[in-house]
């Protein structure tokens, strides 16, 4: 029986990795068929994810790449609907917001193959963000709605999603998490890779990602964040990994000699065991990510969010986030709050344990395969 699972964009890779590893313990009954879509396609935005999370080359690249949303989307659905036609699979499984998430997701269910959503739930409640009406929509076509935390069955209920499709198996992105926490490159290595020349010592510095369109896309609130980062780095060192569509519209900006002139370290996008790396030994970190906010939590670091909201809300009941939106004023009394007291300590949330791919697969056998 073949399952259909699709990846396209940076954040699917984590999540993907631990569900093609436990699905090697079932191979007897699932035959995985990995379908990357190619909505992310540059070197440093997919190939050294595959080879450092071990997920096996995919079976069908579609080669989509960049576009307008519209473009983007419509994109994958052409070129996704015959790869179903070819494969016959009795489920397809697609993992977070990303436009290749929605687009396989509206393919599947036009040929009546049940969806499978992991990652399902969460919200924002903000409809400019492109992947809450990802997340709504997958959500509404999907046969099988797999959780991270409590709240979003909640969250699914009320939009009149039935119970006996919910199922709370925890935050993939976690296990994989877990899984490379041990190879994880130490910092001086990284700076290294990149001939980075200045100094940084471990646990004293901040690292800074943001690729939201929100942020990065409206000139003046581009603006206005990238001077507070010059201003932190006058604090503490900031290490900044930056996303291409962010490089994009800070070098329209002109601010990139500022940065340069300030203790802002830039580096092109990094591995997936940099980040782990980076993000473990930073002193704090500031970023519009969705899974970063669940990474620092699952590390215990403080994670300043500049945003207005986030669909994560249990990495700041329980974890180690605050959500801080794009005031400077109220970024910087944030910061200097990490800086005297250390900032806040959370705890690990429920089934963020390392198992979750492991529970989705069985719940899959359950539910599609009874009898085994
Ligand atoms: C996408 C996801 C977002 C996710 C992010 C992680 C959607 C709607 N958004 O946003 O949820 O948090 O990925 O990175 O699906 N580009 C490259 N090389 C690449 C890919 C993109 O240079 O390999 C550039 C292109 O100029 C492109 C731009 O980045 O136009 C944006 O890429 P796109 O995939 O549209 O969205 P992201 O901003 O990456």
């Amino acid at each position: 029986q073949v399952l259909v699972c699709v990846v396209g964009a940076r954040p699917n890779f984590m999540k993907m990795a631990p569900i093609m590893r436990a699905l090697q313990d079932v191979s007897h009954l699932i035959k995985p068929y990995l379908v990357h879509t190619g909505q992310h396609y540059d070197q440093a935005m997919k190939h050294t994810f595959f080879q450092q999370l071990g997920i096996p080359e995919p079976d069908r690249d579609l080669g989509v790449g960049s576009g307008t949303h519209a473009v983007q989307t419509a994109n994958i659905m052409l070129n996704f609907e015959p790869v179903l036609d070819e494969v016959n699979p009795f489920a397809v499984l697609v993992v977070g917001d990303v436009n290749s998430t929605i687009a396989c997701g509206l393919v599947a269910v036009k040929k009546q193959i049940p969806l499978i959503h992991v990652e399902a739930g969460l919200r924002s409640y903000d409809r400019e963000m492109p992947e809450e009406i990802n997340r709504i929509l997958t959500d509404q076509l999907s046969d099988l709605l797999l959780t991270t935390e409590r709240a979003a069955e909640k969250n699914l209920l009320k939009e009149g999603i039935s119970a006996d499709r919910i199922c709370f198996t925890g935050n993939v992105m976690i296990d994989s998490l877990l899984n490379n926490c041990k190879q994880a490159s130490p910092l001086q290595k990284t700076l290294d890779n990149y001939a980075c020349t200045q100094t940084v010592s471990e646990n004293e510095y901040a690292l800074l990602t943001l690729h939201r369109p929100s942020n990065v896309d409206d000139q003046s609130t581009l603006v206005r964040l990238v001077n507070v980062v010059s201003d932190l780095s006058k604090k503490l060192p900031v290490i900044f990994p930056v996303h291409p569509r962010t490089q994009q519209k800070i070098s329209q900006t002109g601010l990139l000699a500022e940065l340069h002139e300030q203790r802002v370290i830039l580096l092109p996008p990094v591995s997936y065991l940099e980040m782990l790396g980076l993000m473990r030994s930073a002193k704090l970190v500031l970023t519009d990510s969705g899974g970063l906010q669940e990474e620092t939590t699952a590390l215990g670091v403080p994670c300043v969010t500049l945003r207005e909201n986030t669909e994560r809300p249990i990495t700041v009941t329980e974890g180690t986030n605050t959500i801080v939106g794009t005031d400077p004023i109220k970024i910087m009394q944030c910061v200097d709050e990490i800086l005297s007291s250390g900032g806040k300590s959370g705890r690990v949330p429920e089934y963020w344990d390392g198992l979750a791919a492991q529970r989705i697969v069985a719940e899959i056998v359950r539910r599609y395969l009874p009898g085994n």
